[in-house]
């Protein structure tokens, strides 16, 4: 293989994979160990049934799966994931410290997260027989790894970097029915989406605030997140079993569980919101909005996020979240305590988060939608 060879050419995840197995003479020990971390707030590895995932038939769906395929077969960020003349230089040591810890962990978190969507959609494209799960498995497997390497190119820059070869052989896998992958996954492709728009056209509007130029993907980025929320709408939408009964209430569980675990991670990372000029809360609304306006294409629920207890709930789990963590610095018996305590009371919140009464809504006839914000 070309020494000179870049994530962003390649044209599947297998090349993808293999290039940035070469460049991992370079990783750094301490960032391949946070993103080694499985707590309940950190980027997770996922397997699964892939054989009940493989029998899924899309022919009711046949015409808008055709349409997504095609759209992502014509591969429009072929080569987009590439340092290029708009990279502006970025002075990592003049950064102020607090600022660069929180946005180094930021990118780490999130090499994690593009880099767990290639694992599992790699795996299913390797295990499956039927053409139109393995092809669009294949198809998402390749955009993770772009994406990924594309943040390990800019942590690079920083001297650290994810060895991602490591983090599939030695990573904890949590297994997740099909079922729970599609709502897990489909959530956080298209809670993706809003993120990275909501930032790009907040940053479009204060170019002062562009700290990094890595903010300036995240355009065409979230256009590949939103094709594949797209995908999963259309498997959800094979069965209607799925958004119905008592998957209702899972689907509940997991809008809640999404959203509640991005207003605590973010909450982490004040110095990370000041210097993007966002408020913290004022961001995490405005994602879970078009998260919810969104998921009302396969989901018959949203969350009442308006609901005076919503803020009231996130706010009591994120100071729970932040006795844990106390606890855990702290140690010993008393540590230890503290930190019981925190996760009884993070189960309290979350509790009250779940049972605020959700909004229903008629679930239209075909999920296809196209980015619009
Ligand atoms: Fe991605
Ligand atoms: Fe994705």
């Amino acid at each position: 293989m070309n020494m000179n060879a870049h994530t962003a050419d390649a044209t599947t995840v297998e090349e993808g994979l293999a290039i940035q197995e070469q460049q991992a003479v370079l990783d750094s020990e301490s960032a391949t160990a946070v993103a080694m971390q499985d707590t309940l707030l950190t980027p997770r590895f996922y397997t699964t049934d892939f054989e009940e995932l493989d029998a899924i038939d899309v022919t009711p769906v046949r015409a808008d799966w055709d349409h997504l395929i095609a759209e992502m077969r014509t591969d429009p960020n072929k080569g987009h994931f590439k340092k290029d003349d708009t990279w502006d230089h970025v002075d990592w040591d003049a950064m102020e410290p607090e600022l660069k810890k929180e946005f180094i962990d930021f990118l780490i978190s999130s090499c994690t997260a593009e880099f767990s969507g290639c694992v599992l959609y790699k795996e299913m494209k390797r295990r499956g027989h039927n053409k139109d799960v393995t092809e669009l498995f294949q198809l998402m497997a390749r955009d993770e790894a772009r994406h990924a390497g594309f943040i390990n190119d800019a942590l690079r820059e920083a001297g650290i970097a994810v060895n991602l070869g490591f983090l599939t052989q030695a990573k904890k896998y949590t297994y997740f029915r099909p079922k729970f992958i599609y709502y897990a996954t489909y959530l956080s492709e298209k809670i993706g989406y809003a993120r990275y728009i909501t930032i790009y056209r907040h940053l479009e509007a204060n170019p002062d605030k562009r700290f990094h130029p890595i903010f300036k993907w995240f355009e065409e980025w979230c256009n590949d997140e939103f094709r594949h929320g797209e995908a999963f709408a259309l498997l959800m939408k094979t069965d209607p079993r799925l958004t119905a009964g008592v998957n209702v209430w899972w689907i509940k569980f997991f809008l809640t569980a999404v959203f509640a675990t991005m207003h605590v991670r973010d909450h982490q990372r004040p110095a990370f919101h000041d210097a993007l000029g966002v408020d913290t809360d004022w961001y995490g609304q405005e994602v879970f909005r078009k998260t919810s306006d969104l998921s009302k294409q396969i989901f018959p629920i949203t969350l009442d996020i308006d609901h005076p207890r919503w803020s009231k709930g996130l706010n009591m789990l994120q100071r729970a979240s932040a006795q844990v963590d106390a606890g855990k610095r702290k140690g010993g018996i008393g540590g230890k305590l503290t930190e019981w305590t925190g996760a009884a009371k993070a189960a309290l919140a979350f509790a009250a988060l779940y049972t605020i009464p959700a909004k229903r809504h008629q679930v239209p006839a075909s999920t296809r939608l196209e980015p619009a914000y």
